[in-house]
């Protein structure tokens, strides 16, 4: 499909309007590379997935791509695992649904992220104390060029929602396929929040339950795009050296952490957002989340400048407050 003057209002999540000079959606690796071959992909392009991390702020004078590669296929199974080549354009909670259905574990601590399976993997999607990395075994990729390469998890660098495909110099790098090994042996990850006090409401813990507490949880406190537009949490969670967060710490003894293996910390930017009384706050048509602070919602009309205007004075009162640089997670277009 090839459409000249697109809107993308359907495309992002955060419900901005902003139109695309063309807009191409391909659904298999074969008309990709007849695209390519017919110079269909002019510069300047982007690749986009489920647009729940976008923030257009001005029309897009280029190229938008979309895959609708579809397919969950079965390419190994053993008593204890099974490895699974997913379409770039799965819709990232159906591929959760389809391996809770049928027992296989690792995905369900993933269950509603928005977005779809390639940007997945380009993002390294995470909650509740899982990483899509943790799944993943290797990402399948096609370039501008038409040449394929397939990316071993040991390449794609993966790091806290980070990795290869993320480099300006990827930019001509498209992913079409991602592989991942779930198993098929019982095991859970309940750690995070409230995971398991919730998990005491329910007779038992399985995947089905797993997954409906995950739901509830982000349901409680995370907004519907379809009902207020937000690209779920706006900024990263800055990370700090350890003698920043304890002096820090001292100050603030009730600031939530997690510590990580490299000894730095990991601070919630919602929690210093909420602390800087921004929660529940609108400027203009833009507001943060009176449920989350992380998250930064359209309550109607709101354009790319707006979002960036409350996105700087959030950035500002926590620098003032607490000497901490936060940023955005969502990717400015
Ligand atoms: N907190 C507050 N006030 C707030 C928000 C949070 O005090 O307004 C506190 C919470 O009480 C908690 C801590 O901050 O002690 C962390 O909050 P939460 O568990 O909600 O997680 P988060 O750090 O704000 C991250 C991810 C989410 C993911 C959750 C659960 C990032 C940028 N965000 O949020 O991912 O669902 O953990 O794992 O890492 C996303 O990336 O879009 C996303 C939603």
């Amino acid at each position: 499909m090839i459409k000249q003057n697109y809107p993308l209002l359907a495309h992002n999540t955060f419900g901005i309007e902003a139109t695309a000079a063309c807009f191409i959606e391909y659904k298999s690796v074969a008309e990709l590379r007849k695209l390519i071959a017919a110079g269909q992909i002019k510069s300047p392009f982007l690749h986009i997935g489920g647009g729940s991390n976008l923030l257009f702020t001005k029309d897009y004078d280029g190229v938008i791509l979309h895959s609708n590669i579809g397919g969950i296929e079965i390419t190994a199974e053993t008593d204890e695992e099974v490895t699974l080549r997913v379409g770039a354009g799965v819709v990232w909670d159906d591929f959760v649904a389809y391996c809770v259905e049928r027992r296989w574990y690792g995905a369900e601590n993933l269950s509603l992220i928005p977005g779809e399976v390639g940007a997945g993997a380009v993002q390294n999607i995470g909650a509740y104390g899982v990483e899509v990395k943790d799944l993943i075994t290797n990402v399948e990729t096609v370039n501008i060029d038409g040449v394929e390469r397939v990316y071993p998890l040991g390449e794609c660098m993966y790091a806290y929602r980070n990795s290869i495909f993320k480099r300006p110099e990827m930019k001509n790098i498209f992913v079409t396929y991602v592989n991942f090994r779930l198993s098929k042996k019982e095991h859970y990850t309940l750690d995070y929040g409230t995971i398991r006090k919730e998990l005491e409401n329910y007779p038992e813990v399985n995947l089905e339950t797993v997954r409906k507490v995950i739901i509830k949880i982000r349901q409680e406190k995370l907004p519907d795009p379809k009902i207020m537009g937000n690209a779920g949490s706006f900024f990263m969670n800055p990370i700090v050296p350890r003698t920043q967060f304890e002096a820090l710490q001292k100050e603030y003894p009730e600031m939530p952490f997690y510590e990580l293996e490299d000894g730095r910390v990991k601070i919630p930017a919602g929690w210093m957002i909420d602390r800087c009384g921004w929660k529940g706050k609108a400027l203009g048509p833009v507001a943060v989340h009176d449920k989350q602070a992380l998250v930064l919602v359209n309550r109607g009309g709101a354009k790319g400048a707006d979002v960036i205007a409350l996105s700087d004075a959030v950035r500002a009162s926590v620098h003032d407050k607490f000497g901490i640089d936060i940023h955005p997670e969502v990717n400015f277009i």
